[in-house]
């Protein structure tokens, strides 16, 4: 199975929104990422459940929606209806509620994710991991794109990469902040699915040939 590539649609030209969508959906991507940020679990506003709508209207591909938001469950249902698939709260939004918030994903009908920051330990995620779909590991501090790669994210991608062969779970492995070319096939060496990547695709000058490149890579043996 090759990588799968997300890119973020945070580091997109939003006065071009239809054309920048479209055109990446034609480089041959698998989903879109899209950063959801309230100023409060994040030090920084993006967009909500308008835009997810507006995307979801101009591709048929998978959403893969990445919350950024304290007390996520409260808009679970919304984001679900205007077309997320794929739905990511983080563990430290949902605090002492975790598996309660991950049905409640569920019974949405969208894919569940849990999403870690640089500084959660990848044990905190271990208790959940037989009920979710998707592990998303943050390699940047969360709320801008552009940012430059955590290294140690790369141990996380290994501990969840280990504990899915020794225990049959199925969740996916993404990885998300400072994702491209330079360090990608490291990434992919240590066993990530997917890759989300923002600027490193959008504000390239060939998106096409960066996403042709990133697909291509498998892990070295
Ligand atoms: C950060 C977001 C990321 C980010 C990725 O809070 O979750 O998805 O926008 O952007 P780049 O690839 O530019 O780091
Ligand atoms: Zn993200």
């Amino acid at each position: 199975m090759s990588v799968k590539i997300a890119p973020s649609l945070l580091a997109a030209d939003f006065t071009r929104l239809y054309d920048q969508v479209k055109m990446i959906d034609a480089t041959g991507i698998d989903m879109h990422h899209l950063d959801v940020m309230d100023g409060c679990f994040v030090p920084n506003i993006s967009f909500g459940p308008l835009v997810v709508e507006a995307v979801r209207r101009v591709t048929d591909k998978t959403l893969d929606v990445h919350l950024m938001i304290v007390e996520p469950e409260k808009f679970l249902k919304q984001f679900r209806d205007v077309g997320a698939d794929w739905i990511t709260v983080h563990l430290e939004a949902v605090k002492d509620r975790e598996a309660e918030v991950i049905q409640q994903i569920k019974d949405t009908g969208a894919k569940a994710g849990i999403s870690i920051k640089p500084d959660t330990p990848a044990e905190a995620a271990i208790p959940f991991l037989s009920e979710v779909d998707l592990v998303l590991i943050m390699s940047v501090h969360p709320g801008f794109g552009g940012q430059k790669f955590i290294p140690d994210a790369l141990s996380k991608v290994k501990v969840f990469h280990e504990l899915r062969s020794a225990n049959n779970h199925n969740y996916l492995i993404s990885i998300d902040g400072g994702v491209g070319l330079s360090n990608a096939q490291s990434i992919v060496n240590t066993g990530a699915d997917i890759l989300v990547a923002g600027s490193s695709i959008y504000l390239s000058s060939n998106p096409q040939e960066v996403v042709r490149t990133l697909k291509s890579l498998v892990p070295a043996k």
